[in-house]
């Protein structure tokens, strides 16, 4: 299969434990170039785990990971260089501005136009009024979407970001959302995991569900939404929401992951 060929993501039979503490047991799915992914699953479910895997952090221990055509195991080099990584936490230096942010890393990637560079992400991410200004002084927001501009330096073809919006107001949130769309409509691919279903009901192409090691469902918004039939209330047709859909599917376990309701039937409002 050829780089151009292969989808942007390609992850198959992957497995992981920590200690004897099975977390991947069997984990496949595909991401399609310049689509939107996000992975959904509770805490600890192993998301930020995937995303490691992925961005050549942490090797599995059994299955197969390609990036951009490339495998993550025998090839690191290359998947390396396709990708950029948002973690879980923002990785802004806070001293300094946004500006000395981004010509930083554009210097640190040897990239010769470092200031155009700089200042076309500030355009695009709507924080050239902030540019010159300490990141100690940004909202969660902007400095959200500082990290993602940093990420992009260099024009990866794909993009891990680790809940990305995790600790932010409505209103950030809904710049960071923006910024990832204008993201995946010039071409990247985005693998987006997330706890927020809203998030990615309004993010992503695709969706899949990590649940208990593995992925339990994996398909559109259209397509989850099928999975349950909406409840009639006398007249009103209620379309059950990405939300119901997630609680029907890993029904509502508790810590433990001792499931409350073990009947199998599908909720319904
Ligand atoms: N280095 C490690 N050593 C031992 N256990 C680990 C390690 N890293 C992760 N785990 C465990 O693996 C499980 C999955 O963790 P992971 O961080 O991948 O989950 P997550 O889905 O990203 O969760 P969150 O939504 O809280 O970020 C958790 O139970 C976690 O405690
Ligand atoms: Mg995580």
């Amino acid at each position: 299969m050829t780089t151009q060929q292969a989808p942007a993501i390609r992850v198959q039979g992957l497995e992981k434990s920590y200690n004897k503490v099975e977390v991947l047991r069997g984990v496949d799915f595909d991401v399609e170039r310049g689509s939107i992914f996000a992975l959904l699953g509770s805490n600890g479910a192993g998301k930020t785990t995937i995303v490691r895997i992925l961005s050549t952090l942490l090797a599995a221990d059994a299955g197969t990971a390609g990036v951009n055509g490339f495998d993550v195991a025998t090839q690191p080099g290359n998947v390396r260089e396709s990708i950029s990584l948002t973690g879980q936490f923002a990785a802004v230096d806070e001293i300094l501005s946004a500006r000395e942010n981004l010509v930083l890393i554009a210097k640190l990637r040897h990239l010769k136009n470092a200031d155009t560079i700089a200042d076309d992400l500030l355009e695009r991410f709507s924080l050239t009024d902030a540019a010159t200004r300490k990141v100690s002084t940004y909202s969660g927001g902007m400095r959200r979407r500082l990290d993602i501009a940093m990420s992009l330096i260099g024009n990866p073809p794909v993009i891990f970001l680790d809940e990305p919006t995790t600790g932010l107001d409505p209103q950030a949130r809904v710049e960071v959302w923006d910024a990832v769309k204008e993201l995946a409509e010039q071409g990247t691919t985005v693998l987006l995991t997330t706890q927020y279903l809203d998030e990615a009901e309004q993010l992503a192409d695709r969706i899949a569900i990590l649940h208990r090691g593995r992925i339990i469902v994996n398909g559109t918004l259209a397509e989850l939404k099928q999975l349950l039939p909406p409840a009639r209330v006398e007249y009103v047709e209620k379309q059950p929401s990405l939300e119901d859909i997630f609680f029907a599917l890993v029904g509502g376990d508790d810590d433990e992951g001792t499931p409350r309701n073990d009947r199998g039937a599908v909720r319904t409002k």
